[in-house]
């Protein structure tokens, strides 16, 4: 502790020598690192939360960064090898649901705020183990809230909670990452916005749904300063080849059929994950609290008009003549409950904070497939082992 102590007073200076905050956002940054904000960021060894825990790093020396991770087969270090021994950021090997651990891990770094990213994240492995994802998404969940409150107690007043001054009172905030999937499935018109009913479908948005309201809940009894958002289907790199457009991309290089679900006419609103990072940062230190804020990029694309556009992108990268990757297209039986459409409305979010997607989709996939392009290792890694199992039993005889 008393390292982390010396760290956080010389990274102080170094801003005030070298930031020299011009607006308010910057005045308010500084603030808080001189206040010593102690960020948890859970899950950060995975595909999202990798990409968060760079951001917070790089962007805020003021900040100490603890990322706390269980590395189960989707969380990796090598995505945060640059970082590592970056003197704000601190990895932490925990699991969200051993609440005794949370406990030391509060009192030990004195965990000012929460950036809740760890969860069990794949629909399909919700089909098949749908307790796991009760277990981390939820139960894990409320074993991170009940620390929080525990911890933060004399903080959290009745007055704090209702008469509005939480947006003055910066002392703590928890935040928690979720889904547009809590929405359920839209037909062909209309957009999710953040006052949508919930109306999940697989044992994945189940339980994020569950967390939400847990979250919400804790909000509202505890008066813990909370904050939602719930954002549309990531791509970009890092990402586990279990998901689409990743696990695309490794059969492509390595000439496997293209496993399209169903028709392929199921709709996706895709966001790069540099841009969902990009909104977690304002939301987190901009937000309203108690507020719920939705994150998407007005990109919707059937999943076959997707797999046409990176079969094209890739066919070109990789040297392949015109139409080679797509005759590795074949249909194979659907999804159980597969939900038809997402669509994110972000209005909210572009309206009150001002955010806007950075990239179009043609740039970031072409930026996501140059990275797995140069990152074979990462692939080869993580696609090696326990993978191939889980490969197997998905796709063989589907
Ligand atoms: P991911 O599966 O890539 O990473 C999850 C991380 O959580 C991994 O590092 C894993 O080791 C860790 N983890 C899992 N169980 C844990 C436990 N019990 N204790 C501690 N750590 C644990 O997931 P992702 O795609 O990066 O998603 C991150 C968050 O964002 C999730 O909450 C997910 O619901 C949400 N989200 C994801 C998307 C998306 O498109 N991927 C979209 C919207 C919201
Ligand atoms: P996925 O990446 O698993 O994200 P989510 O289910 O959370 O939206 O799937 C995106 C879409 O792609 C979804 O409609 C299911 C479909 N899909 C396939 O057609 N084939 C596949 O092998 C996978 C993994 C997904």
């Amino acid at each position: 502790m008393a390292i982390v102590c010396a760290r956080k007073i010389a990274n102080v200076g170094l801003i005030y020598v070298f930031c020299r905050p011009k607006s308010s956002l910057d005045r308010l940054i500084l603030l808080l690192s001189i206040m010593g904000k102690n960020i948890l960021i859970t899950g950060g060894a995975g595909f999202i939360g990798s990409h968060v825990v760079r951001l917070m790093v790089t962007k805020y020396p003021g900040y100490q960064i603890f990322n706390l991770d269980a590395l189960t087969y989707a969380g990796n270090l090598e995505n945060l090898k640059d970082i590592e021994n970056a003197p704000n950021y601190h990895f932490v090997k925990a699991d969200i649901l051993d609440a005794a651990a949370l406990k030391n891990i509060f009192e030990q770094h004195h965990i000012t705020d929460v950036i809740h990213l760890a969860a069990e994240s794949h629909v399909d492995r919700s089909i098949v183990s749908p307790l796991d994802f009760v277990y981390t998404n939820v139960i894990g969940t409320v074993n991170l809230l009940n620390t929080a409150k525990d911890f933060w107690k004399q903080d959290l007043s009745y007055e704090n909670a209702h008469d509005g001054t939480w947006d003055g009172k910066r002392d703590h905030l928890f935040y928690h990452i979720s889904t547009d999937e809590v929405y359920g499935s839209l037909g062909k018109e209309g957009l999710f916005t953040e006052t949508t009913s919930y109306d999940p479908n697989s044992p994945y948005s189940a339980s994020k749904a569950a967390s939400d309201h847990f979250v919400r809940a804790y909000g509202e009894t505890y008066h813990l300063p909370i904050v939602v958002s719930n954002c549309s289907n990531n791509y970009g790199p890092n990402h586990f080849p279990e998901k689409l457009i990743p696990l695309f991309i490794h059969n492509i290089i390595n000439k496997k059929a293209l496993p399209v679900y169903g028709d392929g006419l199921y709709t996706r609103d895709w966001l790069y994950v540099i841009d969902h990072a990009r909104a977690i940062d304002l939301i987190f230190h901009e937000g309203k609290k108690g507020d719920t804020y939705n994150i998407g990029g007005f990109n919707e694309w059937t999943n076959i008009d997707l797999v046409k556009l990176l079969c094209t992108q890739m066919d070109e990268k990789l040297g392949r003549a015109k139409g080679e990757s797509e005759s590795l297209i074949t249909y194979v039986k659907d999804r159980p409950g597969h939900d038809r459409r997402y669509a994110i409305d972000a209005t909210k979010l572009n309206k009150e904070l001002g955010w806007s997607p950075s990239v179009t989709f043609e740039q970031g996939l072409a930026a996501t497939i140059d990275w797995y392009l140069q990152n074979t290792a990462w692939l080869e890694n993580v696609t090696s082992g326990a993978y191939q199992t889980y490969y197997n039993q998905m796709y063989t005889n589907r």
